[in-house]
């Protein structure tokens, strides 16, 4: 029989939901033994849907329970010291991004993970986007020649909030507001398709009242290579219209993908002036793309593969956002990686 990786999944809230059903349909080598959440309820109803046993704590699951890694899927302010148990454990880490809410505490978190020599990987799905591979395999094929310029917008309308206040509204919790959360899968293709970001500009807002961090965002990040792209990231206003998510545009043309549900990709170049879909309906987004990262969390523990990207690369994301906060407040260009 194929050898199989136990994991524990740690926090079972919304995304835990994603990586289960990712796994059923894309990873079969993981197996899930446990299920930690300090919800009784919710610890119970997700150990009945996966066949794992309930824990309550980590401290209890690591313990008394029978896995090798564990997927956390917590609050920001919890990465730190979860990850730093699992590690002291000796089990492999998965971590839903952003490591932490700062760079020195995904310091911390880095040396630990050095120290137990197991596997750490940081959960992006956006690096396995069918579309944005396809997107980077074109740029690097020279299809659209060579890049002008390119933008992302991650826009959410705000909706109305019912029950008590997320975590994620807070500050003290989340570390930040919708760059540093969401926004990271905006980023990240970014920066697969045009390389590191060397610094940015920036103003964000608070079009979202509750939010205590930006729940807008403006900015241009000026890669190294000297291009210059635009990242908008909204969570406001009642209705949001169509538009893109995407588009890079080259010196012999350009490739958008767009928002919602038709989800295009498409190319727009000599020989399709009107442009040609290259892919429909956003293909690998929801639960399949978390099934592909957790594939690939697998296959680093069980046979010694290298992570599509290391968690150091990941700390990509979170420094744009940080240098985006920094920048709002200083009006200047700030340094992404200093
Ligand atoms: N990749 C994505 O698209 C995506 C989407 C949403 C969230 N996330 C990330 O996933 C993580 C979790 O976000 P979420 O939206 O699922 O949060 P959530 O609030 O929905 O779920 C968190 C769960 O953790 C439990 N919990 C809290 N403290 C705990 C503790 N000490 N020990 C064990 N369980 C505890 C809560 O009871 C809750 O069930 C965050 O890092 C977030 O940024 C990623």
């Amino acid at each position: 029989m194929t050898q199989r990786v136990k994991v524990a999944l740690v926090g079972c809230g919304n995304i835990a939901q994603s990586h289960w059903q990712g796994i059923q349909a894309e990873a079969p080598q993981i197996e899930v033994t446990a299920i930690v959440d300090t919800h009784t309820g919710r610890a119970t109803a997700m150990a009945e849907q996966t066949g794992a046993k309930a824990y309550t704590s980590l401290e209890q699951a690591l313990s008394t329970g029978d896995f090798d890694a564990v997927d956390i899927m917590l609050p920001h302010y919890l990465h730190e010291e979860t990850a730093i148990s699992a590690f002291a454990a000796g089990k492999h880490v998965v971590l839903e991004k952003p490591m932490a809410p700062t760079i020195d505490a995904c310091d911390r978190i880095l040396a630990a993970a050095k120290a137990a020599g197991t596997v750490f990987m940081i959960a992006e799905q956006s690096h396995y986007w069918p579309d944005a591979l396809k997107v980077r395999e074109l740029i690097s094929s020279g299809a659209i020649g060579e890049i002008i310029t390119a933008r992302a917008y991650f826009g959410n309308a705000a909706g109305i909030d019912t029950g008590p206040k997320p975590w994620r509204y807070e500050l003290a919790k989340s570390g930040g507001g919708i760059c540093m959360d969401g926004g990271a899968h905006w980023i990240r293709p970014l920066r697969m398709w045009l390389g590191e970001v060397d610094e940015v500009v920036a103003v964000t807002g608070q079009p979202k009242k509750e939010m205590e961090g930006e729940s807008y965002a403006r900015s241009m990040l000026r890669f190294e290579s000297g291009v210059v792209a635009v990242f908008d990231a909204l969570n406001g206003g009642m209705f949001i219209g169509p538009g893109e998510e995407f588009r890079v545009t080259g010196t012999l043309g350009e490739l958008v993908i767009e928002k919602g549900s038709g989800g295009n990709l498409i190319r727009y170049d000599e020989a399709h002036p009107q442009g040609e879909i290259i892919m429909s309906k956003r293909p690998g987004r929801g639960p399949a793309s978390f099934g592909y990262e957790l594939r690939d969390f697998s296959r680093a523990v069980l046979e010694g593969k290298t992570l599509a990207a290391s968690p150091e690369y990941s700390l990509g994301e979170l420094r744009t956002a940080l240098a985006i906060y920094r920048s709002a407040e200083s009006g200047q260009w700030e340094k992404v990686w200093v």
